[in-house]
């Protein structure tokens, strides 16, 4: 949704606007899933360093949490750091945990005031400290909100979401709590990192890549995929308005056929 001539805020806010009038607010996705993808390449272009792309993401999370409020989604999930991820050298995944701490500091009024509340998702246990603590504080902090919930996938993976899950199950087998025949899919769906999500509507990936990147790799079997070249640091209201409307076209089916 990017055009080449350079368009003014305020026209780029009118496009939005406008784009936003069109949605049907009786089918709006409860649930958006975003693979935050590209800022590495927005940086690299641009001759900047990758962590440069990741400081401006920070401002497209803003933009998406803002457009989300506005047109009533429910849930956001943000993949944000993946179990793989960590095989980056060092000096960017601890200049990534820096920049998360910061932006919990500096975002969790913010939050609490719009009534966003956080959560995240993942292996959280094998995360630093200090980012713990952070983490620990804003969800504390925005535990009664109830107008949007951010939930952040963070050193999460499908793969590893579902190992865990097989690995709970099985204690449960062992202690003689769950018997093999009492485990169904919503059995299984207990024992995943927020069992009481429901599944994404909607699935984003900017960025240029049409693949999952081991993200909720059970939650997303029937969610409407949409892709975008748009870097993530570009990413703006136009560009999240423009994917729910794309959601709207679509016939969503869940495998069965169109009576009458
Ligand atoms: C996404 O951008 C952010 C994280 C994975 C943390 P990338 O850092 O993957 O950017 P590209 O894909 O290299 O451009
Ligand atoms: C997926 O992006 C993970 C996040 C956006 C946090 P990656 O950049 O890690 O994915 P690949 O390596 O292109 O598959
Ligand atoms: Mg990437």
């Amino acid at each position: 949704m990017r055009t080449t001539k350079r368009e003014t805020h305020d026209e780029l806010a009118q496009r939005a606007d406008a784009v936003r009038a069109t949605l049907d607010p009786t089918r709006m996705p409860r649930h958006v899933a975003i693979i935050m993808d590209g800022n590495g390449r927005w940086a690299e272009v641009r001759g900047l360093t990758r962590l440069e792309g990741h400081r401006q993401g920070r401002e497209a999370i803003r933009r998406t949490l803002e457009a989300a409020r506005e047109c009533g989604v429910e849930i956001l999930t943000l993949y944000a750091f993946s179990t793989e991820n960590s095989r980056r050298p060092l000096e960017e995944v601890e200049a990534l945990m820096e920049l998360l701490i910061d932006a919990l500091q500096v975002e969790a009024d913010g939050l609490y005031r719009n009534g966003v509340r956080l959560r995240v998702s993942g292996m959280i246990d094998e995360m630093p400290d200090d980012v713990r603590t952070a983490l620990r504080r804003v969800i504390a902090l925005t535990e009664g909100n109830a107008s949007l919930t951010l939930n952040l996938a963070l050193n999460y993976g499908g793969r590893r979401e579902l190992t865990e899950a097989a690995r709970r199950l099985a204690e449960a087998v062992a202690a003689g709590r769950l018997s093999p025949d009492e485990i169904d899919e919503d059995t299984l769906a207990r024992y995943l990192f927020a069992p009481d999500l429901p599944d994404p509507d909607l699935l984003i990936r900017t960025g240029g890549e049409q693949r999952l990147s081991n993200f909720l790799l059970w939650q997303l079997a029937y969610a409407e995929l949409y892709f975008t070249d748009v870097r993530w640091p570009d990413f703006g209201k136009l560009d999240f308005f423009a994917a729910i409307q794309a959601y709207q076209a679509r016939d969503r089916r869940f495998g069965g056929v169109e009576l009458g």
